[in-house]
């Protein structure tokens, strides 16, 4: 069988009990002269997560509503050269280094490194040509009932200008319960900082509505970091009486527009929220975003210390899938990660990946309804 045009269905051995799922591949296009995939991973009851090799990117994710409509719920677009061409990173994987590092550099073990500015004057999402710019090589498989597709992307020495050659996995798992799964490894053979996320633009009334102002949020978090005006920590602060302040869940737009230094800096949310103080390793909720009109629900659970809210404050009327206008804020991400900026700020969670270690991450974003 042409292994491109694999279309595979999976029935698990035990009948009675079996739950089914499917996986497709497709051509999705090449880049730079080399084929890319588009897989698409369906459960039983029909919900469906397609992500393309190109960057890891998470193309569509279809879901039900409160009625059982379903609807995708992500915004992308509807070819790999729409991405290569013009994609804020929808749905990527990015990295190494997701977020900003200040000036492009760091210093790790008395030695400086020097990174592209791709954001004046910082580096961000890993440089010119970073994780979601990468074709990962791609194995469809299970675990358990549930369909996955694993990635791995090996990054030589110096790549970026980040020490090492890493080579990272990134497994999506579609779970039969509508939650996509996430688990990152990686391994390097030399010291190295490493901050990989995943990079969704999440609209829960469906990709192409119009903002998000009007989904509700709670953030389980205290504290978060403030940014200077070019977007890089400047420490941590506590929430409490501040527009940051989303431990009970709040509409996004109601404090986006007030005065304050903080929103003025994001130009809106974009910012890192702590949920603790190192990768325990544990994996919590970190996040609940509601929205009313269709009564869909997203969980993200994560292993990470921190999450970057980014309320779509540059979304600018880009054109998406179907033709569909992305216009302001018509999408928030909610980045698992580590800190921004913690190669240079030594207060943060370590970002050090070193020679013999193993970098696990786990994220997952749960969808659900509420009546
Ligand atoms: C950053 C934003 C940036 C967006 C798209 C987010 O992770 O925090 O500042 O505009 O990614 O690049």
């Amino acid at each position: 069988m042409n292994k491109r045009l694999l279309a595979l269905t999976a029935f698990l051995p035990f009948a009675a009990s079996a739950a089914k799922f499917s996986i497709s591949a497709q051509p999705f296009g090449e880049v730079d002269g080399k084929a890319v995939e588009l897989y698409t991973l369906s459960n039983e009851s029909g919900a469906k997560v397609s992500i393309t090799n190109y960057g890891g990117t998470v193309t569509s994710l279809i879901v039900p509503d409160k009625d059982g409509k379903m609807g995708d719920v992500v915004l992308g677009f509807d070819t790999v050269g729409e991405y290569v061409e013009k994609s804020p990173y929808f749905g990527c994987i990015a990295g190494r280094y997701a977020n900003r590092i200040a000036k492009g550099k760091f210093t790790l073990d008395g030695k400086e490194y020097s990174l592209a500015i791709n954001n004046e004057p910082n580096t961000l999402h890993g440089g010119v040509k970073g994780f979601d710019k990468q074709i990962w090589k791609a194995k469809v498989g299970n675990q358990g009932h549930n369909p996955s597709l694993i990635l791995t992307y090996t990054s030589p020495d110096g790549e970026e200008g980040y020490p090492g050659t890493l080579k990272s996995t990134v497994t999506y798992t579609w779970t039969q319960k509508n939650a996509l799964r996430i688990r990152y490894k990686a391994t390097t053979d030399k010291s190295t900082v490493l901050n990989l996320t995943n990079h969704s633009y999440f609209n829960l009334a469906g990709e192409g509505s119009k903002t998000v102002l009007d989904h509700r949020l709670k953030i389980n978090a205290e504290r978060y970091n403030p940014i200077d005006s070019t977007s890089i920590p400047t420490g941590i602060a506590p929430v409490k009486g501040t527009p940051f302040d989303f431990t009970k869940s709040t509409r996004i737009g109601k404090r986006i527009d007030q005065e304050n230094e903080q929103l003025k800096n994001g130009i809106g949310y974009d910012h890192n929220f702590i949920m603790k103080d190192s990768r325990d390793g544990k994996i919590g909720v970190v996040a609940i975003v509601t929205e009313p009109t269709s009564g869909r629900v997203l969980t993200v659970k994560t292993s990470e210390p921190g999450i970057q809210f980014y309320s779509g404050n540059f979304l600018d009327g880009l054109e998406g899938k179907g033709g569909k206008v992305y216009s302001h804020r018509s999408a928030l991400c909610l980045e698992a990660q580590t800190f921004p900026d913690s190669p240079n700020q030594k207060e943060f969670p370590s970002p050090v990946l070193r020679p013999g270690e193993t970098y696990i991450q786990t994220t997952i974003y749960e969808l659900g309804v509420q009546k």
